[in-house]
């Protein structure tokens, strides 16, 4: 397997407010290969965000480390900085918070281009502008270029983000999906758009969302990683993934899933939680934080030491899981009756 274009390595941030520290990530270690799709999933709060952010290098972590192509990216200074800053582009999701109202797509789009000097001129931008429009499926141009984003649909608009983001021609593209954004077609209409991109232009993409029906469909070629309270708990291939989660999280996101088949939903277990409230993360209980809740809880155990991603000694995959019921082998017998 080649190198991984990016990596992160145990990092941790958390931000201070008043006098508390909030500790938002914990030890995050995460390969993201070339030319992959891969999924960060979990619930509002859990630092997918904030892990997004540090990729792009637009959040410093308060320790660890952050790679691309290889090298850190603590050590990178001038070109070779902004070529990072340029490769590796964060997009916002939610069409109705990411425009400037004040200014037309053709000066949004052109900006960037000028700044980076990728074009010379006002009638290089234009032309490379309707270039981007074209490949995000903005037609027609011309009318396009002039507008202002309350002139544009909500799908409109976020194909805007998307153009905007491709003007630094980025390796890496995160994009990164608000829970505000309610608008099914138009989450759709993205990925798809985000899909294509990734064959035509060669990006690999980060996808960050708190819907796992979502991941699933669309990174089943590509890997998920599913975190809780600033931890990645599970991460592996999609397709290994869902059929056979192993981390108790993970099967508690699976089972909420509604299957289009009928029949399945009513012989689907609900799985039942030793407790539905979620810690907060200037109370973490000690040991691994899903403790409290999690069915499969072994005392002296999961209270006593955070458990480490690693897989399986008994497992036939690849995915790495961060629980020690099941890293020891035990059966979950609530799930499998
Ligand atoms: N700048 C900040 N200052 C204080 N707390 C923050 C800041 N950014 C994020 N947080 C907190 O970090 C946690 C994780 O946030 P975020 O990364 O946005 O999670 P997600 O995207 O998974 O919903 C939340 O509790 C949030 O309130
Ligand atoms: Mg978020």
């Amino acid at each position: 397997m080649s190198e991984p274009i990016m990596r992160l390595e145990g990092i941790y941030r958390s931000f201070r407010t008043g006098r508390t520290l909030i500790p938002v990530l914990q030890d995050i270690n995460l390969d993201i290969n070339e030319l992959e799709f891969l999924c960060l999933v979990g619930e509002s709060g859990c630092g997918k965000t904030t892990t997004g952010k540090i990729l792009a290098g637009l959040l410093p972590p308060s320790s660890g480390n952050i790679y691309y192509q290889g090298r850190n990216v603590r050590d990178l200074r001038g070109g070779d900085r902004r070529e990072y800053r340029r490769s590796v582009q964060l997009i916002h999701q939610d069409p109705y918070a990411s425009l400037n109202p004040t200014q037309t797509i053709f000066d949004m789009i052109s900006f960037p281009l000028l700044h980076h000097k990728l074009v010379s001129g006002q009638k290089g931008a234009r032309k490379r502008a309707a270039e981007l429009l074209e490949l995000v499926d903005l037609t027609p141009v011309e009318d396009i270029l002039d507008k202002y984003p309350h002139q544009l649909s909500g799908g409109q608009r976020q194909r805007v983000s998307i153009a905007r983001a491709l003007t630094t021609n980025p390796s890496v593209i995160v994009a990164d999906e608000s829970v505000s954004m309610v608008d099914v077609s138009i989450r759709i209409g993205l990925l798809q758009m985000l899909m294509n991109l990734r064959e035509e232009l060669g990006v690999t993409i980060v996808f960050i969302t708190h819907d796992l029906a979502l991941a699933k469909y669309f990174a089943w070629d590509g890997r998920i990683g599913v975190m809780y309270l600033g931890r990645m708990v599970e991460v592996g291939k999609t397709q290994e993934l869902i059929r056979d989660p192993q981390h108790p999280y993970t099967r508690v996101l699976l089972s909420a899933i509604p299957e289009p088949d009928p029949e399945k939903t009513r012989t689907k277990r609900h799985i039942q939680l030793r407790s539905e409230d979620i810690p907060r993360l200037t109370e973490l209980p000690p040991g691994c934080s899903f403790h409290p809740r999690c069915p499969w809880f072994v005392e002296g155990v999961c209270d006593k030491s955070v458990p480490q991603l690693g897989i399986p000694a008994s497992s036939n995959s690849s995915v790495e899981v961060a629980c020690f019921p099941v890293q020891e082998g035990e059966k979950l017998q609530l799930y499998e009756t």
